[in-house]
C-alpha cells in the first residue's frame, strides 16, 4: 500500500473560550484520520498542561504560548503534516507573526458571539469571571482580536458541528491539503492522504 502525501499546513483554529474550537478541531481530527491522513491537533489546553505549564495568561504568556505553538506546529507541517491547533490565540498580530513565519496557514475563525459563549459556560469560568474571581479573561476583561481575513470562518451559533467541519475539509481538499474522496476512489484504493 502507498501512502500518497497531501501538502503539510497549519489549520489554526483561534476563537473564545467556548466557541467550539476543540470540538470543530476534534471532528476535522477524526475525518483525517478515518482518510489515512498525517494528522496532529495541539488543543491549547493540552500544550497548557505539557510545552506551556508555567505560563499564565499575561499578554506575554499569552504570545510565547502562540508562539511555541506556531513553532512546532511547523515543523510538523513542512514535513507534510496537517497540524491542527485549538487555542484562543487573541492577539492578532501574534497571530500574524506565526502566519508570516509558517507556510500553509490556515486561519480558522470560530465564531460564536460572547453571549454565545458564555451562556454556554463548558467550564464555568465565563462565571467566574464575572463575578471577580478570574481576571484577565478574554472577552471579559482582556481582549479578542477577531481575524480580519480569516481564510474560514465557522459561525457555531448558527452552524451544526458537521457542517463547520466539512466546511474545513472542503477548503483542505481544494487547497491539495486533502485528496477528495472521489479522488481517492480513482487512485485505486491506495491510501490517499
Ligand atoms: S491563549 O490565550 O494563550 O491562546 P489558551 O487557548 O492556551 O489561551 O488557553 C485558554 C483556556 O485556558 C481557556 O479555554 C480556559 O479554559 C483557560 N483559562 C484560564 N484562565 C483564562 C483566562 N484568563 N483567559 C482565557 N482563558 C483562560
Amino acid at each position: 500500500m502507498r501512502l500518497v502525501q497531501g501538502k503539510g499546513c497549519i489549520l489554526w483554529f483561534t476563537g473564545l473560550s467556548g466557541s467550539g474550537k476543540t470540538t470543530i478541531s476534534m471532528g476535522v481530527e477524526h475525518e483525517l484520520k478515518a482518510r489515512n491522513c498525517l494528522v496532529e491537533l495541539l488543543d491549547g489546553d493540552v500544550i497548557r498542561k505539557h510545552l506551556c505549564k508555567e505560563l499564565g495568561y499575561s499578554k506575554q504568556d499569552r504570545d510565547t504560548n502562540v508562539r511555541r505553538i506556531g513553532f512546532v506546529a511547523n515543523l510538523l507541517s513542512r514535513n507534510g503534516v496537517v497540524a491542527i491547533t485549538a487555542a484562543i490565540s487573541p492577539y492578532r498580530a501574534t497571530r500574524d507573526e506565526v502566519r508570516r513565519m509558517t507556510e500553509n496557514f490556515i486561519e480558522v475563525y470560530v465564531n460564536a458571539p460572547l453571549e454565545v459563549c458564555e451562556a454556554r459556560d463548558v467550564k464555568g469560568l465565563y462565571a467566574m469571571a464575572r463575578s471577580g474571581k478570574i481576571q484577565g479573561f478574554t472577552g471579559i476583561d482582556d481582549p479578542y482580536e477577531e481575524p480580519l481575513n480569516p481564510e474560514i470562518v465557522c459561525y457555531t451559533a448558527q452552524e451544526t458541528v458537521e457542517e463547520s467541519v466539512a466546511k474545513v475539509i472542503n477548503y483542505l481538499e481544494r487547497l491539495g491539503c486533502v485528496l477528495n474522496l472521489s479522488e481517492a476512489v480513482s487512485l485505486d484504493s491506495e491510501i490517499v492522504c
